[in-house]
């Protein structure tokens, strides 16, 4: 594990903290707001619903989620977005004032400010701020930060109703490495005592400074992450290469973190990711475990620089997800408004059918008639044995059997690339 830890719990604590006070990050400006909207895939709401609740789960008063750490708020702005008007609640968190009041600004724009309550405060102390129990909890960029990350992710843990569950994303170690050679130069060049404004200035020339053929600098140009972090803003560069705590994780590393705090990992952000399959077509790894396959697929990749994966309490035993041929089960788009996205894609002719959804969500569909028609019958609210029957009948040249498999394929395709899940049956 990569690590570089200050001695002291409460001075690590305050120079994250006077970073974002400084540096919000990631860089927002509200007044962009109404342009688009960010959708960070590990707060897709019918997702969490899929594989928490089977689907069950209805967006009420009741409902309650969190965004710990929210920074600058894209998490906090797209699940208030998809709870609008339903009485659901958000609880955005973070020690930074400065971040707080640009989440707020953005949801104001949204008209969404009435439906998140701000709180300033460390996650380590939520659990006893009488805040209640979540749901939901997304915690992205945030828990590798903390001068305990095992604390943190406790502390979490504990804000959780019993059959919530929770997103996380931290760093990945092997795809960080270049990262952290410019990290451990600059903390030579530019110590801390420096302040902010000399450190970002000795950071930029060492960036033109440096050979080309430097390890560090060649990863963070080679990689178009990094080279947007640091061209895009000050907070990004800042929060890449002088942060003054931060830490990154292996596969196994995770499963040993979760496993400390009673948690298990439920699925990865994209799943496809972590599959060998995607790097070695064909390899074959049957004798391998399942988090031996995804450290297999992590060392395959080689480069991974970030971990996205949701987990619950061990102590809840979930049904697992329906088989994709599972007549009752209700397929959903889990991206937000994909029917629209889906609508304009089958309007065009052609061979293929291209979808991007993300990082590591695109994909490319033969374009048949019969993937049209299976893809275009997907409502949210008739089942696979409906929409099959439906199919049928307008596809007479194909067996139902043959219309089974293709729907199958394209099913495992699209819940891959985490696009759709299935509701289980009479959710
Ligand atoms: C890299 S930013 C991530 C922001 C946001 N979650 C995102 O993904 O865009 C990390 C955020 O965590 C907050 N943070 C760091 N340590 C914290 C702590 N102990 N408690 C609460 N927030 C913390 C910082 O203030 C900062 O806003």
């Amino acid at each position: 594990m990569v690590t570089t830890e200050m001695p002291d719990t409460q001075a690590v604590r305050e120079a994250v903290h006077q970073q974002y006070e400084s540096f919000p990050y990631p860089a927002r400006n509200p007044e962009d707001e109404l342009d688009r909207l960010l959708q960070p895939t590990m707060c897709e709401l019918p997702r969490v619903n899929a594989m928490l609740w089977g689907g069950c789960r209805v967006w009420d008063s009741a409902f309650r989620v969190m965004d710990a750490g929210c920074g600058t708020g894209d998490a906090t702005v797209f699940m208030a977005e998809q709870l609008r008007d339903t009485g659901a609640r958000v609880t955005a968190l973070d020690l930074s004032a400065a971040s707080l009041d640009i989440t707020r600004r953005r949801l104001e724009k949204r008209g969404l400010d009435e439906v998140v309550d701000l709180i300033q405060a460390p996650i380590e102390e939520a659990p006893s701020l009488g805040l209640g129990q979540f749901d939901f909890i997304s915690t992205a960029g945030v828990l590798h930060h903390l001068p305990s990350p095992d604390v943190g992710l406790r502390a979490l843990r504990d804000l959780l109703k019993p059959d919530g569950g929770i997103a996380v994303m931290v760093y990945a170690q092997y795809g960080r490495e270049p990262v952290y050679l410019m990290q451990s130069l600059l903390r030579m060049v530019a110590p801390y005592e420096f302040g902010e404004e000399r450190r970002l200035r000795i950071l930029k020339r060492a960036l033109q400074a440096l050979p080309p053929e430097n390890r560090g600098i060649r990863g963070l140009l080679d990689t178009p992450l990094f080279r947007s972090e640091i061209a895009r803003s000050d907070a990004g560069a800042y929060d890449l290469l002088l942060h003054s705590q931060d830490r990154a994780y292996t596969v196994p590393q995770i499963y040993e973190w979760l496993d400390g705090a009673n948690l298990h990992l439920l699925d990865w952000g994209v799943p496809r990711v972590y599959r060998p399959q995607t790097y070695w077509p064909g390899v074959d790894v049957t004798h391998l475990p399942a988090k031996d396959m995804a450290a297999a697929a992590e060392l395959m990749h080689g480069r991974m620089a970030k971990h996205h994966f949701f987990a619950v309490s061990t102590e809840v035993s979930l049904a697992p997800q329906p088989a994709s041929d599972d007549l009752h089960a209700v397929p959903v788009w889990t991206a937000w408004r994909f029917d629209a996205a889906l609508g304009q894609a089958l309007a065009q002719p052609g061979n293929q059918l291209k979808f991007d959804l993300g990082e590591d969500r695109g994909i490319v569909l033969n374009g048949d008639a019969l993937n049209r028609r299976l893809l275009g019958a997907v409502d949210g609210r008739r089942s696979v044995g409906a929409i099959l029957d439906e199919v049928s009948l307008a596809v007479t040249t194909q067996k139902p059997q043959q219309i089974l498999r293709r729907w199958v394929d394209l099913c495992e395709a699209m819940r891959e690339i985490a696009a759709l899940v299935l509701y289980a049956p009479a959710a």
